[in-house]
């Protein structure tokens, strides 16, 4: 059983949690994951680490509510207990040597991108971020990202707050006023990591995405999870989460993502636990 140390609603949406769990803090790298359940009837579902402190032995989780298993994970309180809570499970993100990078985040997806923005200014990486959100209500991590990163461009839908505009015309135009950039990592729904990807195809620059395809053991067992990376099929568990987003079928993606909508809306309708 896992405690919640802490807990915050960063917007009414996305909630942070950050649970005890010393094993996993011990051995966590930006770019792992965990699998919860809730509770014994619980599905396995994954989340992507947000943070660890390896001295208090917990590790921060950042998620928005999208169905059954996480509403009740964002019902529970500090000093309640996750049943399983499983990890680090993945491949870390490969940071070594990069001098310049520009982490691109969307959404709830920021909360991925931060320990990779982190990790590379701590390194000594010149760290520009670029942060989209639909609108000014959902901003998540400002201050965060703002102490680990050298630049920091926030872009909203609808031009309530900072920048009007996506994240790839932000990208495209640092790029072109001559940003080298060795590595750009994009982290958020897959229509922004395919546009990202194919924003810096042209200019040759290394993109790695973090792909979130549907998971049940997370150990490269059942299959679930497998996408297809430059024609070859991969199983995101193991061999992921990271992947090269020029060479990503993110459409067949999209389409298996949304195998079992009908009985997700069904189940959140008829709340039928
Ligand atoms: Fe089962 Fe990846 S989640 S193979």
């Amino acid at each position: 059983m896992y405690k919640i140390l802490n807990k915050q609603n960063l917007n009414q949406y996305i909630t942070l949690l950050e649970v005890y769990a010393p094993f996993i803090a011990k051995k966590a790298k930006p770019g792992q994951f965990i699998i919860f359940r809730v509770d014994e009837k619980g599905e396995r579902v994954p989340l992507t680490i947000a943070d660890f402190d390896r001295e208090k032995g917990s590790i921060t989780i950042i998620f928005q509510v999208v169905g059954r298993s996480t509403e009740l994970l964002a019902n529970l309180d500090v000093g309640d207990y996750i049943l399983d809570f499983v990890g680090p499970l993945g491949i870390p993100t490969h940071l070594d040597g990069v001098k310049k990078v520009a982490v691109v985040g969307g959404g709830v997806g920021c909360a991925i991108a931060y320990p990779q923005a982190k990790a590379l200014f701590n390194s000594g990486a010149s760290v520009d971020v670029i942060a989209g959100f639909r609108n000014k209500d959902i901003v998540i991590l400002e201050e965060e990202f703002n102490a680990v990163s050298s630049r920091l461009f926030i872009c909203t839908d609808d031009g309530s707050y900072k920048e009007k505009g996506l994240v790839t015309d932000v990208l495209k135009r640092l790029i072109d006023e001559g940003n080298d950039y060795d590595l750009v990592i994009a982290i958020g729904p897959i229509p922004m990591m395919k546009y990202v990807s194919l924003t810096t195809k042209p200019y040759g620059i290394k993109t790695i995405v973090s792909l979130n395809p549907i998971m049940i053991d997370g150990t490269g067992m059942c299959g679930g999870c497998r996408v297809k990376v430059d024609q070859e099929t991969k199983f995101a568990c193991v061999d992921g989460p990271d992947f090269d987003g020029h060479v990503v079928d993110f459409d067949e993606l999209m389409m298996r993502n949304s195998t079992y909508k009908k009985q997700e809306m069904l189940d959140k309708k008829h709340n039928c636990r």
